[in-house]
C-alpha cells in the first residue's frame, strides 16, 4: 500500500486516461505496415511512432504507451530519445518484455510465452532507460479440446514468474493472459475459458508472492468468437459477461484492469468499454491498453508518408479522446462524429 509501483498503477489507470499499445514486434508491425502499402525500414517504424508520440493533446487521454525493444532505444527527427518525449509529455514509457507465443510442447495446437531467459537484466537496462511499467502476454486458444489445462498451467506460472520479477526491479508488470477471439466458440465459453484462465493466473500470483496492489490485469472481454454466428453481440451483453467474470476471479487489491482489443473493430471497442463503466463503479479502474482500436484509423490516415502527419495525429487523437469518455461512461454517437 502506497508504494511507487502502487503509485504508478494508479498513475496509468487516472481518471479518463489509458494506455497506447504500440509495442508491435518486427513481424507484427510488417504486417501492419503492408496493410498500407509501407515498406516497414527502421526509418518508417521511427516515423509512424513519432507522429503517434508527438500529437497535441494525446496526453490528455493517454498515461503511458508500451514501446518495443527497438523503439525504446530509438530516436527522433530531433535527435530526442523517443522515450524522452513521451516523458516530456507527462506519459510513462512501458516496455514489451516477452519474446513471443511459441509452440507448446506436446500440445500442438497451443502456445506458450517465452522470455524469462536473463528477464532480470533486461529489466534492469529497461528501467535505466526509463521504462516504469511492462508486458507480457499469454496466448490462450479456444477449440473443441483446448485449453488444457497444461497450456493454462504453464502460462500462469510464466506470467506470475515475470511479474515477481519486475516488481523485484521496481517496474510495474501488466499481466496479459488473452483469450483469443478468433473461432467459432460461443460468448458462454468464452466466458468459462476467461474465468479458468483469470482464477489460475492468479492463483500463480499469489503462490509467487506479486504485489496485487502494484500490477495492471490486461485481458481479453468475455465476447463470443468472430466465427460465431452471434458475433458481434451488443456492448451490453459484453458488459454484462465481462463483469460477471471479474467479479468472481480479479480480487479488488488490482488498481485496474486494462483492456486489449484484440481484433475488435475500434468503434466497437470503445463502445465496450464505455459500457462497462456505464455500470459503474467497480472495485478496479477499468481502461483501455488498445493497440489496433487505437492506431487503425491513424495508420490508415498516414499511409507512411509524412505528407500525412497531420492527418494521421487527428485520426490517432480522436480515437484517443473517444476511449477517454468511454472511461467514465460518456461516449456518445454524436461525439463519434464530431472532429476531436
Ligand atoms: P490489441 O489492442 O491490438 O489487441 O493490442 C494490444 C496488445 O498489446 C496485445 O498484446
Amino acid at each position: 500500500m502506497g508504494s511507487v509501483l502502487n503509485q504508478t498503477a494508479r498513475d496509468l489507470v487516472a481518471p479518463g486516461k489509458g494506455i497506447l499499445a504500440a509495442d508491435e514486434s518486427g513481424g507484427t508491425i510488417k504486417k501492419r505496415f503492408d496493410s498500407i502499402g509501407c515498406e516497414s525500414t527502421e526509418d518508417r517504424r521511427r516515423a509512424y511512432r513519432e507522429m503517434l508520440f508527438t500529437t497535441t493533446g494525446a496526453s490528455e487521454y493517454v498515461s503511458g504507451v508500451i514501446l518495443f525493444d527497438e523503439t525504446i532505444r530509438q530516436a527522433a527527427s530531433d535527435g530526442r530519445q523517443l522515450a524522452k518525449i513521451l516523458e516530456a509529455e507527462g506519459v510513462i514509457p512501458g516496455i514489451k518484455v516477452d519474446k513471443g507465443a511459441v509452440r507448446l510442447a506436446k500440445s500442438p495446437d497451443e502456445l506458450v510465452t517465452d522470455g524469462l531467459d536473463g528477464l532480470r537484466e533486461r529489466l534492469v537496462e529497461y528501467r535505466a532507460l526509463g521504462a516504469r511499467f511492462a508486458k507480457w502476454r499469454a496466448v490462450i486458444t479456444i477449440g473443441s479440446h483446448i485449453p488444457s489445462r497444461l497450456c493454462l498451467d504453464l502460462n500462469a506460472h510464466a506470467l506470475a514468474r515475470y511479474a515477481a520479477l519486475c516488481q523485484d526491479e521496481d517496474i510495474v508488470p501488466i499481466v496479459e493472459p488473452e483469450v483469443l477471439m478468433d473461432g467459432d466458440h460461443s460468448l458462454e465459453r468464452c466466458y468459462q475459458v476467461t474465468c479458468d484462465t483469470l482464477h489460475k493466473v492468479f492463483d500463480a500470483l499469489y503462490d509467487q508472492r506479486v504485489d496485487l496492489d502494484g500490477m495492471l490485469l490486461k485481458p481479453n472481454m468475455v465476447i463470443p468468437g468472430k466465427g460465431h454466428a452471434s458475433y458481434p453481440v451488443s456492448p451490453e451483453t459484453v458488459a454484462d459477461a465481462t463483469l460477471s467474470c471479474f467479479s468472481t476471479s480479479v480480487p479488488a487489491a488490482v488498481p485496474g484492469i486494462v483492456f486489449l482489443s484484440g481484433g475488435q473493430g475500434d468503434e466497437e471497442a470503445t463502445a465496450n468499454l464505455n459500457a462497462m463503466n456505464a455500470r459503474g463503479p467497480h472495485p478496479w479502474q477499468l481502461s483501455f491498453s488498445y493497440g489496433r482500436a487505437l492506431q487503425a484509423p491513424s495508420l490508415q490516415a498516414w499511409k507512411g508518408d509524412d505528407a500525412n502527419l497531420a492527418a494521421g495525429q487527428a485520426a490517432y487523437r480522436h480515437r484517443a479522446h473517444m476511449n477517454s469518455l468511454a472511461r467514465s461512461g460518456s461516449y456518445t454517437a454524436a461525439a463519434e462524429k464530431a472532429a476531436s
